[in-house]
């Protein structure tokens, strides 16, 4: 691929066979890879504050802390199990606020919010492990979700998703485009194509 851009805003899709590296891309993308080969060149605006001594760390999201990934790239993976830490539902959703030490009333204060949202309130002190497959889902999205990352990456986000989930899952996605975010999500769904597919990438095997 010679050169790939993720516009401000809009909502861009990765698809392409098992293995063509939909994934890897995303992961790269998303500053938690080092990338297999070219490099990876976020916006000067979304740059973290303050000096580096390597010329280029302000603009290469693979250099950034992972504090200052929480509120510029924000990565849902493929198996919510992966995003799991906490053992309550309340506790995942406020780590990242914890970690950038926000005052506690406003983690409180957004914590339920996204619980709402999420439709999770009943399982605020639910361990996530003991979760529905729908349910683990809207978690690990709203863990991302807590610290509002500039752009969000979302690896298969609907796969093993119910109709109802599937549409919760869309609203939140969408609410996500409206508020400013840039979203980029791997996916197999031709629905969430259909609705969510504003600049598509395509992915070939190598071959
Ligand atoms: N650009 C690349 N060059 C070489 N190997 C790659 C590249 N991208 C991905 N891979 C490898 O190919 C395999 C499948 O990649 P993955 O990102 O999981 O694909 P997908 O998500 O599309 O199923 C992985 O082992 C990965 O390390
Ligand atoms: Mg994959």
């Amino acid at each position: 691929m010679a050169a790939l851009d993720l516009p401000t805003g809009m909502s861009t899709t990765f698809t392409g066979a098992n293995g063509s590296g939909k994934t890897t891309l995303a992961l790269t993308l998303a500053g938690l890879l080092p990338p297999l080969s070219g490099h990876v060149e976020a916006s000067p605006a979304m740059s973290p504050p303050g000096l580096r001594p390597r010329g280029d760390a302000r603009t290469d999201p693979a250099q950034w802390r992972s504090k200052e990934l929480l509120t510029r790239l924000g990565t849902v993976f493929q198996d919510p199990e992966h995003q799991f830490v906490a053992s309550t539902v309340a506790d995942e959703i406020a780590i990242g606020l914890r970690a950038l030490r926000r005052p506690a009333p406003e983690i409180s204060r957004r914590v339920a919010e996204l619980l709402e949202q999420l439709h999770l309130t009943r399982l605020a002190k639910a361990n996530p492990f003991t979760l529905s497959g729908g349910e683990k889902r809207r978690l690990s999205v709203g863990t991302v979700l807590a610290t509002s990352p500039d752009v969000m990456f979302l690896d298969e986000p609907t796969f093993g998703q119910d109709r109802r989930t599937w549409v919760d899952l869309v609203r939140l996605v969408t609410a996500q485009l409206e508020a400013g975010t840039t979203v980029v999500s791997v996916t197999h769904d031709s629905d969430y194509l259909d609705l969510l597919g504003e600049h598509r990438v395509h992915l070939e095997a190598a071959s």
